[in-house]
């Protein structure tokens, strides 16, 4: 007898999941070790200094073939993981732009998870989308931004919505005439993901134009004017200003009305850049923000930064859907059921699967109201003057920058380079209040960020007197560090 053919049944159906029993326990445990975790961060390590030999053995396992069970893999992340994470959303975190979340975000999160919802086309995912079309919605009315900047998409990021937002920029300008003259002019203090953006495009390094700045870390304006000109003389009618609301380093605001105008002087897109300080615009009060972000075609905020939603949301607004289309369409057979004249994100950017990502701020937005929003911005803000003016009042530190928005720069008075940078240096191996740095107008400087509606009047307290008990460390021995 020859060998017995494979039996054509499939096999028993596994299912994935536990019990319904057990899926409800193993649901709460999961909630109490997440509300554990958020109620002790206060009493963790802002940062254990990464170090690769610690973190491979930690991560390192023999590939699961027979699972664990979702006890254990919790203990494990619980218990061990999360012990050596950077805690970017700790009330003493005040490095980079932090990205704080919230519990409303999350417990969105974990819905959207669950219900794996999948928002690519209309047809697929029309709730879902609507959803996120309401979302939109309430970000632009939150900004004070006009009707017509009626659409746009949700990102992983700012960087995604920038490339969104040149994406379309390069496609109005090659639809209405040659592509080839297309310029982007950035600042010096323009997020480096508008430049990636361009090149991921193929914009040509050439084709990128960088403006001075003035003495406030802004795009100097006449030096902008004059790059316009010579653009434009030489033929390169075409491109995108991308202007920044709130930079990364000092969070400066580029004067936007004034771009505006020079924008639509000579017929350029105008972008601007608003991942960290669109948000602002959520307060009634800062009219000039809201009327200048009300002329732009396209603005990037991002609500996983300081609207408090968590990773990762970004998002990209433009009046201009025909362009954001006009980039990002595409079409295939088996799309032929999809309606196409329905709301279906994946013309308005690169993915056609994406999940649920305005659920997570649906539930943020909808739970705690945007007045809450603002008050908690308003309160970073406050917290960041009160660290700059502690901290201003020792000797040992110079202001470098003021706080704009809810960042200041500073260093040592004495302007000893190697012992600012053995400063920052001490700071993250104690781990319990973490700042970056940056460069401003080639200066090294340290940079002290607030965005975190946790972070009370006391973490800023206790975080001022670690910055001051770690300001007089010697220099690191490390020679490159020295030097
Ligand atoms: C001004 C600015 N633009 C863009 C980005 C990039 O945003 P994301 O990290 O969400 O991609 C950042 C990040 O800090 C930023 O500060």
């Amino acid at each position: 007898m020859g060998a017995e053919s494979p039996d054509p049944r499939s096999p028993h159906p596994v299912s994935l999941d536990p019990d319904p029993d057990e899926m409800r326990r193993l649901a709460h445990r999961a909630a109490d070790l997440v509300v554990d975790h958020l109620l002790g961060i206060r009493d963790r390590r802002v940062v254990t200094p990464p170090d690769a030999d610690v973190l491979g053995p930690l991560l390192a396992e023999e590939l699961p073939r027979t699972g664990v069970g979702l006890d254990a893999t919790m203990d494990r992340f619980f218990g061990s993981i999360l012990a050596h994470a950077t805690l970017v959303n700790h009330p003493r975190f005040f490095a980079f732009v932090p990205g704080p979340g919230s519990f409303a975000g999350a417990v969105g999160a974990f819905a959207s998870a669950a219900a794996n919802l999948f928002v690519g086309t209309w047809l697929g995912g029309a709730s879902a989308a609507q959803m996120e079309v309401q979302v939109l919605d309430w970000l632009r009315q939150a900004m004070g931004l006009p009707d017509g900047f009626g659409t746009g998409i949700l990102t992983s990021g700012g960087s995604m919505a920038n490339l969104g937002a040149l994406a379309a920029a390069r496609a109005r300008a090659t639809t209405e005439g040659p592509g080839a003259g297309f310029r982007v002019f950035v600042g010096q203090e323009t997020h480096y993901s508008v430049a990636k953006a361009a090149r991921v495009l193929g914009i040509q390094d050439a084709a990128i134009v960088r403006i001075t700045a003035d003495g406030e870390q802004r795009i100097d304006l006449d030096a902008l004017a004059e790059a316009l000109v010579a653009a434009r003389e030489s033929g390169h009618r075409r491109g995108v200003v991308c202007a920044t609301a709130g930079t990364t380093s000092t969070g400066a605001i580029d004067p936007l009305e004034a771009i505006a105008d020079l924008c639509a002087e000579h017929d350029l897109w105008l972008h601007v850049d608003g991942a960290y300080g669109a948000a602002t615009a959520f307060l009634p009060e800062r009219e000039d923000l809201r009327r200048a972000l009300g002329r732009a075609d396209s603005l990037t905020l991002d609500p996983h930064k300081w609207l408090y939603a968590p990773f990762e949301a970004g998002c990209l607004l433009t009046p201009h859907e025909r362009w954001l289309r006009c980039a990002f369409t595409g079409d295939g057979s088996y799309m032929q059921d999809i309606p196409r004249d329905a709301v279906n994100f994946f013309e308005r950017g690169p993915e056609l699967t994406r999940g649920g990502r305005a659920v997570p701020l649906w539930f943020l937005l909808r739970s705690v109201g945007i007045d809450a929003i603002a008050d908690a911005i308003r309160g970073d803000e406050a917290r960041a003057r009160q660290a700059e003016s502690l901290l201003a009042a020792d000797p040992r530190v110079r202001i470098v920058t003021p706080t704009r928005l809810s960042v200041f720069t500073f260093t040592r008075a004495d302007g000893d380079e190697a012992r600012a940078r053995a400063w920052l240096d001490t700071l993250l191996t104690r781990g319990s209040t973490m700042l970056s740095s940056s460069r401003v107008d080639g200066s090294y400087v340290l940079r002290f960020c607030v965005v975190n509606h946790a972070t009370t009047d006391a973490d800023i307290e206790r975080a001022v007197a670690e910055v001051l008990e770690a300001c007089d460390a010697p220099p690191l021995a490390c020679p490159e560090r020295a030097s």
